[in-house]
């Protein structure tokens, strides 16, 4: 009776530890190797046991199935490296032909002036004319300077423009200074500046750069009336909270002629320009800033008839916010 009891017992031992030698351990492996894999170790392996058991067959196929996990992860990762270094190329080819375009007009615009002085500068030299004479030709050149010096600064402005420093501002307030610092030339060409406004308007901005593109959409409004006889009104229109609050729309109209037949399509490219005297940067360099602000800055072609409309769309300061949390 009692050798059979131990008989029984040992049998039981033995069939405890041959389960647990070839069931238990191996299934504690093949969890462990999932666990792994899905931490993302794919050059994790199970110990692989020679015998011909299902579970050894299973661990075989598990190494097998993270072997090509980790060679497909390989790939993806290969490929996206490329991807990425071919958007780069790509950028940096988009960059060097605008640098090319640049370069090209620049020497384009800064040859006419170049011309002048070099020919009245020649002129002084080889005649030696008396005072008036000599000085009309100095000032001529003096002038031409001040025009290179021009272009070369708004090109500055252009080529390095700084990051916008955002901050949550009432667009209507940049808009008082602008017009105050504008006040006389406004004055001075007889314009009448209506606002229309929901205040305060809050959005996303760097006060100083959209301070310049004010600046320059007013100016250009200004010096497109000074060819109109008749009334010259300046309207501004800020509408805060557009297209479900998200956005801030500020219109700036004037009573002008209306934009150029020739330049409609690329009054926005550097040195477009039909002023004698203009550089043609000021739509470029405005454009350029409200971009850098995540918005939009657009002449409306349907709207020219009885003048110019230009229409600056930013994102509104609250939900900017409240997306960032
Ligand atoms: N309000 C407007 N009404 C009519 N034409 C405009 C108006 N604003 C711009 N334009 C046209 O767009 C052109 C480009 O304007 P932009 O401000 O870029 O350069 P510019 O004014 O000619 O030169 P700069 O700004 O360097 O003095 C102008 O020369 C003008 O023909
Ligand atoms: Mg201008």
């Amino acid at each position: 009776m009692l050798n059979t009891l131990t008989l029984l017992v040992t049998l039981t031992l033995m069939t405890l530890w041959l389960v647990r030698r070839t069931i238990a351990q191996p299934l504690s492996r093949l969890v462990t190797g999932v666990r792994a894999l899905g931490r993302g170790e794919l050059a994790y392996r199970i110990v692989e046991d020679p015998s011909e058991t299902e579970l050894a067959e299973l661990a075989r196929e598990f190494n097998s199935m993270a072997s090509s996990l980790e060679a497909t992860g390989a790939r993806l990762m290969r490929e996206g490296e490329e991807r990425l270094e071919l958007e780069r190329r790509l950028r940096e080819s988009e960059k060097m032909a605008a640098i090319g375009k640049l370069a090209a007009g620049v020497a384009h615009e800064i040859a006419a002036p170049l011309n002048v002085i070099s020919g009245r500068a020649e002129m002084v030299l080889k005649r030696q004319p008396e005072p008036p004479e000599r000085d009309r030709n100095l000032r001529i050149i003096v002038e031409q300077i001040g025009r290179i010096t021009t272009i070369v600064k708004n090109l500055l402005d252009f080529a390095r423009r700084r990051q916008p420093d955002l901050h949550r501002i009432d667009v209507c307030a940049v808009l008082d200074g602008v017009i105050e610092f504008l006040d006389t030339e406004l004055e001075r060409a007889g314009v009448t500046l209506t606002r229309d406004e929901r205040r305060p308007a809050w959005v996303r901005g760097d006060p100083d750069l959209l301070h310049q593109v004010f600046a320059n959409l007013i100016l250009n409004a200004v010096q497109a009336m000074e060819a109109v006889d008749g009334e010259r009104r300046l309207a501004v229109r800020v509408r805060p909270g557009d297209s479900g609050g998200e956005w801030t729309t500020i219109e700036v109209r004037d009573t002008g002629p209306g934009i150029p037949e020739s330049v409609r399509g690329h009054l926005f490219d550097p040195f477009v320009t039909t002023k004698p005297n203009g550089t043609g940067l000021g739509l470029a360099v405005a454009r350029g800033i409200v971009e850098e602000h995540a918005g939009r800055l657009e002449a409306s072609p349907a709207e020219t008839a009885h003048g110019s409309v230009f229409r600056l769309v930013l994102p509104a300061a609250d939900v900017t916010e409240a997306a960032r949390g």
